[in-house]
């Protein structure tokens, strides 16, 4: 029996939705999802209100998803314009810097000028609706303003994370055909300066990066960098003099919005494409039931704006509904382990979302640091990104929230758009370490390996049966990877990739993912992007990557690394091959463990058996399960001795 933690009668007595709203509206939004999608529509301004609702198949052979296919709408003025009147003094952005003595904040008529200057600035250097613009900034407010910028003049945005390398970034323009790159010349984490103008330099003389035109800078550290004439031309100079107006663009709902790569089971990472009115509608309903967001709230989300969390959860859904956002650009313990709960007091932040990794690495450093600070201001608290282990989640709940806040484990994906199954603060009982129960509209289903679906209480892959619409609507120029990845598997259904068990209560517990992909501190790392990194050195032979436990991670990088005949494994050469990813993808890809393998299982027909490399990597060498297959079994006696993790 797990721990339950029944609903705040308080906090029920004031929030959006309660226990029965909860049944109500679910029952409501899964037997007629036309009629409930098309009244939650109408919390978004349109130009023409779309009449057609859903027009979805999951046909392998035949597959489209359309929400709202007639309506036409402005993104960006949806989360600036209609809130001028009543909100445009109200905060939209709060600022606060990897240096503690930096912040700053926007309203929304300040957000609003800008953003229209920036779309100003991108119609004048030719970019036009449908165009490609790579956004590879810090966590500062111009990430957002560029975002919504492209919005406004429906240019597609690809946000990349700062952490990757110039060889990653490369692969995103080259994929995208981006026009216009926007960077700044560096960023700064933790008190160390990242050469962000400088990777974009290095990854324009990589193969097919010249559809960039135009590079803007943002001055934020005011470090040197080359300026390089005329491609690379200064943010500030170029919004000096630009007009405030700019009519926004009407995009039809099923234009794109924005591009978002995403690591999956195998190749390079995929362009997730989410389209305009669908994508927004369950952004901003999710957040603020989620959330419970009310008018006087300050909400945080730590996430980046290079992660899916950052796109939905930062900038569109609060945007949409007005909320004052928190960004930002520091990491937990910098200047120390405080700094999380000195910037909620500093700000009286009321509602707060985090990632596992990150409560983990703060609960080793002891309740001291947390509980030298107030956060009286706090409600509710929220985690994404990965499985939270009751443990953790004990301590957030008592040593972060005084057993005061609600927890919301909000399970999502990129491809999802928006969160899918969670508790609702007001109405659902927790259960420390379970996601609980679908939002509305969402169906989840357990299916075993034949995609049987399983009833009540159960194990198995987690599939949805159904659209929703904030659900990615193809890949980026690949629509067949986009069957093929999703829609195949489980033939009638999206295959999230992740394994869940079912309770006797119908909560879900998520196990994790059952694909080659591994989830290090929240982030998604394809093993074979590992693998290829890894490979392309020119002493390896063979590299096999699977995932590992990591105590802070979640799960850590687990290599075996087969090498050409004369090379011998050593010190030095393990620091050659881990520098390799991290120039080739980034510090977040870099191996925990790697192994020299004699060789690697496999089977007759030279499959590698991953399931054997997993189980050593897991320390649990007694539990490989037939080998008998094994072109040569004896391989796997030395990985065995030679395993890393004992
Ligand atoms: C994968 C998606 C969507 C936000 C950040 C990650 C794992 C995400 C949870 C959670 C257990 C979770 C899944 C999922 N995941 N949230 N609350 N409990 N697992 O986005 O990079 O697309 O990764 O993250 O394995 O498939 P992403």
């Amino acid at each position: 029996m797990s721990d339950i933690h029944p609903v705040d009668p308080a906090f029920a007595a004031r929030a959006h939705i309660r226990k029965d709203d909860y049944q109500r509206m679910y029952a409501r939004s899964v037997e007629d999802p036309e009629g409930f999608w098309k009244d939650m529509s109408g919390r978004l301004d349109w130009v023409t209100p779309p009449t057609k609702i859903k027009n979805v198949s999951y046909d392998p052979k035949d597959l489209y998803i359309k929400w709202y296919e007639d309506g036409t709408l402005n993104v960006a003025a949806n989360c600036l314009d209609r809130h001028l009147e009543k909100r445009g003094d109200k905060t939209a952005i709060i600022f606060e810097g990897d240096d503690p003595n930096e912040s700053r904040s926007l309203t929304y008529r300040e957000l609003h000028r800008e953003v229209c200057k920036f779309a100003n600035t991108l119609k004048n250097l030719g970019v036009a609706k449908g165009d490609r613009v790579i956004v590879y900034l810090p966590m500062i407010p111009e990430a957002a303003v560029a975002m919504l910028a492209c919005a406004r003049i429906g240019a597609i945005h690809s946000v990349v994370f700062g952490g990757f390398s110039p060889d990653s970034l490369a692969g995103r323009i080259a994929d995208s055909g981006a026009k216009l790159v926007i960077t700044a010349d560096e960023g700064c984490r933790g008190g160390k300066k990242i050469p962000l103008k400088a990777n974009v330099d290095e990854s324009l003389t990589r193969p097919h990066t010249n559809s960039v035109e135009t590079v803007i800078v943002v001055r934020r550290t005011g470090g040197a960098i080359n300026l390089q004439s005329p491609r690379d031309r200064w943010y500030h100079t170029l919004m000096e003099g630009q007009s405030t107006d700019c009519l926004p663009e009407a995009m039809n709902a099923e234009d794109p919005l924005f591009t978002l790569y995403t690591s999956g089971s195998t190749g390079l990472p995929k362009g997730v494409l989410h389209t305009s009115g669908g994508y927004l509608v369950y952004a901003s309903m999710t957040h603020e039931l989620i959330f419970d967001v009310r008018e006087d709230d300050v909400y945080w989300c730590t996430a980046d704006v290079g992660w899916i969390t950052g796109h939905s959860y930062v900038v569109y859904g609060p945007l949409a509904n007005g909320a004052t956002v928190v960004m930002f650009d520091g990491v937990p313990n910098y200047p120390d382990f405080s700094r999380f709960w000195q910037v909620v007091d500093k700000h009286q932040v009321t509602l707060f979302y985090t990632a596992p990794t990150a409560i983990r690495a703060l609960m080793r450093e002891g309740e001291e640091p947390v509980k030298k600070t107030s956060r009286k201001s706090l409600r509710l608290l929220g985690t994404v990104g990965e499985p939270i282990n009751p443990e953790a989640w004990n301590w957030y709940y008592r040593v972060v929230g005084d057993e005061r806040c609600p927890i919301v484990d909000t399970w999502w994906q990129t491809e999802t758009g928006g969160i899918l199954i969670t508790p609702l603060p007001g109405a659902t009982d927790l259960k420390p370490g379970s996601a609980t129960l679908p939002f509305f509209g969402i169906t989840p289903a357990i299916v075993d390996t034949d995609g049987k679906p399983q009833e009540g209480a159960c194990s198995g892959n987690l599939v949805i049966t159904d659209s929703w619409p904030g659900q990615m609507r193809t890949v980026y120029g690949d629509h067949q990877r986009f069957v093929d990845t999703y829609f195949k598997t489980y033939p009638g259904n999206y295959f999230t990739g992740d394994g869940a068990r079912r309770d006797e209560d119908g909560y879900y517990w998520i196990t994790g993912r059952v694909d080659d992909v591994i989830n290090v501190s929240g982030h998604r790392i394809g093993t074979a992007e590992v693998e290829s990194a890894l490979v392309a050195n020119h002493k390896v032979a063979e590299a096999a990557v699977v995932g590992c436990h990591h105590d802070i991670k979640g799960q850590g990088i687990y290599a075996y690394v087969t090498l050409v005949a004369g090379e011998t494994g050593s010190e030095e050469l393990r620091k050659e091959l881990i520098a390799g990813v991290r120039k080739e993808i980034g510090p977040i890809a870099v191996p925990d463990f790697l192994q020299w393998a004699p060789g690697l299982p496999k089977t007759r027909s030279g499959k590698i058996m991953r399931r054997i490399l997993r189980k050593i990597a897991e320390n649990q060498p007694d539990q490989l399960g037939d080998i008998s297959t094994l072109a040569d079994p004896s391989v796997v006696k030395s990985l065995v001795e030679e395993r890393l993790i004992k």
